[in-house]
């Protein structure tokens, strides 16, 4: 083993649960490799073009990079369907590449934390090509079924009803092994088979690889899959007028998504985590994807005598807070996180992702804005997807130009409901050709026509006061402070759609008060009714792009003025 050389003092520490977790308070930055930057020209961004970037990320006050996949893959689930755990996809460089980035982040005193996908492999990996041939041990390292038989038009019949998360059967007929696969996303993903004790092992395995490899931690994909039920049943409809046939929402998924089983699963790693924390004298981190309710999710984190997961991510604060959002939903979606989650654990707080629409899609411009200020000055840990700090938009990808395997299995008429390609386009560096992502003459998506004016150089501008970055810089120089670090929460409903909360802790020399308007007119709000402790005036520290508040403005705080859908953060003195 190449654990690195430990003090007994770590030791120590790290038996006893004194080393202090570094992730609670993190800022959190999700990397999609493909789009950050591109510097050989091929339109596809890469390692380097990561590395290039850390010093944005400093600028922008991130604690930590998340990577999504870069491993060898033949990109059909562009790097979640991976032909090689422990091996670097030459499309994004080598593996000095990455040993380089890596070098780059920990100087910069950055965490790195990978992507790791234990549901599925590529049906390119060498276990899935000698699992077709019944090579020893890898017959059973997938979920294999016999055929129910042949239908009248010489089709084989698949074993069940199950519909994957990317449309169409779960269920893909192998000629030469003569027997259906199950694959719960594209039909080059198969499952791997959780039940078989060897599969756990490889998967702890690679887990051991890259915190051999210096990762501080992992995000787990996909948990709520790991485990099918052991009978195959078919699984009931849904019944939805609204799904599409054979859509992923045409089914409860009660046999093939969050069966008891797979918190032994992420039990198993949870071990390899706390190994190489002893070994290394570290706190790592294992965070999760959610799984499609809020109870199963919450179960990811495990119980303080047995932990799981640090935390899975809220993406219910995506889900919870749309367009009809008013003071009282904005306050239960944040309710809905805090009051479900197990009383050891740490919240989180997800805008968006690859997966999901663009925060400002959803929410428009000005809003997404006033929602970054509710994200990152909320307790806990924030996550932000990379472009959400210079408030990137959809961009809108043609049938013709489609790439995301979830969007061209849809067909030209639902493309657009499923597609993921419009939230992953490229990082929109300056005004240039392609804004600066690449030196090339394409790029794998579009790089949306709103960059001339959404773009990092722009941003920053002196004459820029208030642009996105500038706000989001503001917000996570706050998290470094006293009162969001350590501070109390307190959290109203000042007017129908005016929502607030406040940070203060003894020691801060600055406390925080977050106004929101959800409401589509201008707004006035009185924080000292709701909130007795306050001081009568307050200092604006930032405020989104519409309000007519300058920062370091003294104001009443008992007449705090919101353009519609504004938001603003407000600095006081106890
Ligand atoms: C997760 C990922 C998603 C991917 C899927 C299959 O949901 O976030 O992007 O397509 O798993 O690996």
């Amino acid at each position: 083993m190449l654990y690195r050389l430990l003090s007994p003092l770590a030791v120590i520490l790290l038996v006893n649960g004194q080393t202090d977790e570094w992730w609670p308070t993190a800022t959190l930055y999700q990397v999609y490799p493909r789009s950050l930057k591109d510097t050989n020209g091929d339109g596809v961004g890469d390692i380097k073009g990561i590395t290039e970037s850390i010093p944005h990320l400093i600028d922008a006050g991130i604690d930590c990079v998340w990577l999504s996949p870069i491993y060898k893959s033949p990109m059909k689930d562009f790097g979640y369907d991976i032909s090689d755990f422990l091996s670097i996809d030459p499309i994004f460089g080598t593996w000095d590449d990455f040993l380089e980035l890596a070098r780059v982040i920990k100087e910069a005193g950055l965490r790195l934390v990978m992507d790791i996908v234990p549901n599925h492999t590529s049906d390119k990996h060498d276990w899935f090509l000698k699992s077709i041939n019944r090579e020893d041990p890898y017959t059973d390292y997938y979920i294999w079924r016999d055929s129910l038989g042949i239908d009248q038009n010489g089709t084989q019949i698949p074993p069940n009803n199950w519909i994957s998360a990317f449309a169409g059967s779960t269920w893909e007929w192998n000629e030469q092994r003569q027997q259906f696969y199950l694959h719960q996303f594209t039909v080059a993903q198969p499952d791997l088979d959780y039940r078989n004790p060897l599969v756990i092992e490889e998967m702890k395995n690679v887990l051991r690889f890259w915190l051999e490899n210096g990762m501080d931690g992992f995000r787990v994909d996909a948990p709520g899959h790991i485990v099918e039920h052991i009978d195959f049943l078919d699984e009931p409809p849904t019944n939805d007028p609204n799904c599409p046939p054979m859509q992923f929402c045409q089914l409860q998924h009660i046999y093939t998504m969050n069966q008891p089983e797979t918190l032994d699963v992420l039990r198993e790693f949870r071990k390899v985590i706390e190994e190489y924390e002893v070994a290394s004298g570290e706190k790592k981190v294992i965070m999760s994807e959610p799984t499609n309710n809020i109870v199963d999710t919450m179960s990811f984190y495990g119980t303080p005598d047995d932990p799981l997961m640090d935390f899975p991510f809220n993406v219910n604060f995506v889900f919870d807070i749309n367009n009809q959002t008013n003071a009282s939903t904005l306050k239960y979606a944040i309710d809905n996180w805090i009051d479900n989650m197990p009383a050891h654990a740490t919240a989180n707080w997800v805008m968006g992702n690859h997966d999901q629409p663009r925060n400002r899609e959803r929410q428009g411009e000005e809003f997404a804005m006033a929602l970054s200020m509710v994200n990152l000055l909320l307790p806990g840990i924030s996550i932000t997807y990379y472009g959400e700090e210079i408030n990137m938009d959809n961009t809108f990808v043609s049938w013709a130009d489609t790439q995301d395997p979830q969007g061209c299995n849809a067909g030209p008429e639902y493309y657009q409901r499923f597609s993921r390609d419009p939230e992953r386009t490229p990082f929109q560096w300056n005004n240039q050709t392609f804004a600066g992502f690449t030196t090339g003459n394409s790029t794998w998506l579009p790089v949306n026509e709103n960059y001339l004016y959404t773009n990092l150089e722009d941003q920053k501008l002196p004459n820029r006061i208030r642009s996105p970055f500038k706000i989001f810089q503001a917000l996570t120089a706050a998290r470094k402070t006293e009162a969001i670090i350590t501070g109390s929460f307190e959290h109203r409903v000042l007017t129908e759609n005016v929502f607030a909360f406040v940070r203060e802790a003894p020691a801060a020399t600055l406390n925080y008060l977050v106004v929101v308007n959800t409401g589509y007119a201008e707004d006035q709000a009185n924080a000292n009714e709701q909130f007795p402790q306050l001081p009568t005036v307050g200092t604006v520290y930032t405020s989104t792009i519409s309000s007519n508040q300058e920062i370091g403005d003294v104001i009443n705080l008992n007449a705090i003025n919101l353009p519609p859908r504004g938001g603003i953060v407000i600095t006081f003195t106890l």
